[in-house]
């Protein structure tokens, strides 16, 4: 049986791209293997977060997951700083990876911008502490979008130099599921650039919390062409904002994409909007109202997190332990 594991930073509101791109595509994983889901705040403070916001987002994380349909029954749910696993690994893997390997990352280049010398640490060695997340539980099985791509094989590269250094057949292979019409949903406001929870500008993305009103706004404003929508695919040849467009209203309603231009081609934009605004109020309405009533007992969300957590412990803990044996380290008892 695979293991699955998969990560979100709660560096922000979930948004409609964390959504089709990953959690979605999570819910029905829980049912088929054993399932590992992680908000990683290590990661998400690789950029400062004021602390009691983090505090917040990650029990907003939690209520979001489980209004999504992750089940504490079904699989292990849990934050990333209450397993010492993942920075005990982590740093083995400092120890591993190369620093030619990080100079290749391309999220590092963009998330760093301009002014290299400035960015943290931790934002450069970020995908070192990813492959310790999954290869501490030595899942194999990672529901991720399409920007991940690069930090996993980067993962499967440490896994490799791990086991060829120490000589041990140990580390797993991990195979990416990038899933879906919608494993890049792009910003409302450039179709050219991924919609992200970090971005400036909230106009940019639908939030998991937005209300019906700010949904339909945010549609509304989105930015398009002034051509009428194209009645085949080749037609969004230089249309990145029609094609995310097309792309979301299919990935929401199960439709192919090629199924929405066949209904929707030669309309206007306008009248293509309210469609969309009300599929997706239809779609994310029910998880909002959820998620409000989750956060309301921060106790029991609480709760939840501490049993997954005792739960991950339980699978990490015994693999890093032979870790350290691999690597030499004097054992404590
Ligand atoms: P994060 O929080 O940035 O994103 C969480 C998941 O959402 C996907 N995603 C998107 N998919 C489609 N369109 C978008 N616009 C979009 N934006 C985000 C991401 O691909 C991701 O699957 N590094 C990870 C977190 C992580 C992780 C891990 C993932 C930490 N450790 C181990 C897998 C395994 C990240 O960027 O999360």
């Amino acid at each position: 049986m695979q293991r699955v594991f998969s990560g979100i930073q709660p560096s922000g509101v979930p948004t409609l791209g964390n959504y089709l791109g990953a959690i979605r595509n999570w819910v029905p994983m829980q049912d088929q293997h054993e399932s590992l889901f992680c908000i990683v705040d290590m990661h998400a403070i690789t950029v400062f977060q004021e602390p009691a916001q983090l505090l917040a987002q990650t029990r907003e994380m939690a209520a979001t997951l489980l209004a999504c349909g992750l089940s504490p029954e079904k699989c292990i749910l849990f934050v990333q700083s209450h397993v010492p696993a993942h920075a005990e690994l982590a740093w083995i893997f400092n120890c591993v990876a190369r620093m030619g390997w990080l100079n290749r990352m391309t999220q590092f280049k963009d998330k760093a911008g301009k002014d290299r010398e400035a960015a943290s640490a931790g934002l450069y060695v970020y995908p070192n502490l990813m492959a310790a997340d999954i290869l501490a539980y030595k899942a194999t099985s990672v529901p991720v979008g399409d920007d991940q791509k690069q930090h996993l094989e980067l993962a499967n590269d440490i896994a490799q130099k791990f086991n060829h250094d120490y000589q041990a057949d140990f580390f797993p292979r991990i195979e990416p599921h990038i899933l879906g019409v919608a494993a890049r949903v792009m910003s409302l406001r450039d179709g050219t650039k991924k919609m992200s929870k970090s971005d400036a500008s909230d106009q940019s993305r639908i939030n998991l919390n937005d209300d019906a009103d700010t949904i339909r706004n945010k549609i509304k404003r989105a930015k398009t062409d002034t051509e009428p929508l194209p009645d085949n695919m080749l037609g969004f040849e230089g249309r990145p904002e029609a094609r995310n467009l097309v792309g979301i209203l299919a990935a929401i309603t199960g439709e192919t994409q090629e199924g929405v231009l066949r209904a929707h081609g030669g309309k206007g934009f306008g009248p293509f909007k309210e469609v969309l605004a009300d599929a997706l109020i239809a779609h994310l309405e029910p998880i909002r109202t959820e998620m409000l009533r989750l956060l309301e007992d921060a106790p029991a969300l609480d709760a939840a997190l501490r049993r997954g957590a005792e739960q991950a412990d339980a699978i990490a803990g015994p693999i890093v332990t032979e870790v350290k044996r691999i690597v030499g380290f004097l054992p404590r008892k």
